[in-house]
């Protein structure tokens, strides 16, 4: 819920020879990595297993897994979701394999998504609501009660924003958040237009 990656090389080193490590790449596919390729992308280790969906940088709806040979066979004849699933239709493939295509060719995309998460962290550490600016589209403004989340979305919302309120049992008691995801095709003065928003529902909010 934070955008954060895990610490690979860390979990690596805690593995043993058997095991496998399975890495939810959904928010990193397309984004991370060379070319898009994810953050486990840079490790060589066959012990890695990794979960993709094509329902985020892709744009489509399905996913994927994908790992050593013997584990997937594992999958194909014991996974129940797999065997009583319907196939991915045809077009949603097609669709995919499009969009994996442009995602490899992507660097001018991610570079476009970099310099509006930058603008977004400047123009919302300026309100002292982040530190630092997230190594992933997704922006956490964690602003603690369930109560004050829910009323600065509600005034977002008014405002025709619409950036949901994160809290417990997703996140722990305290730290409830508002999850702001930036994206290309967010102009700087949308994303000016959320600080404001977000500087006048804190005003409301504290009083
Ligand atoms: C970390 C993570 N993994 C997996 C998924 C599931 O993706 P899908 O909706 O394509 O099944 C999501 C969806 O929000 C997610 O956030």
């Amino acid at each position: 819920m934070s955008g954060a990656a895990a610490d690979l090389r860390m979990l690596l080193g805690e593995l043993g020879e058997e095991d496998v490590l399975i890495v939810d790449e959904a928010h990193a596919l397309g984004l991370r990595g060379e070319h898009g390729a994810g953050v486990a992308s840079a490790y060589d280790d066959a012990r890695i297993v990794v979960l993709g969906t094509l329902s985020k940088a892709f744009g489509c709806l399905g996913g994927f897994v994908a790992g050593p040979t013997d584990f997937i066979d594992l999958l194909v004849s014991t996974a129940r979701s797999f065997i009583f699933d319907t196939s991915l239709p045809p077009p949603i493939v097609r669709a995919a394999r499009a969009a994996l295509r442009r995602i490899v060719e992507g660097d001018d995309l991610r570079a476009m998504l970099a310099e509006r998460i930058g603008h977004a962290a400047a123009a919302l550490a300026r309100l002292g609501l982040v530190d630092g600016v997230p190594g992933s589209p997704i922006v956490p403004i964690v602003l603690g009660e369930t109560r004050r989340a829910l009323a600065v979305a509600a005034h977002l919302r008014s405002r025709g924003l619409y950036a949901p309120a994160i809290r417990p049992p997703t996140v722990p008691a305290g730290t409830s958040r508002l999850r702001v995801t930036i994206r290309t095709d967010h102009q700087f003065s949308d994303i000016d237009r959320l600080a404001d928003a977000l500087a006048e529902a804190l005003v409301g909010a504290s009083a």
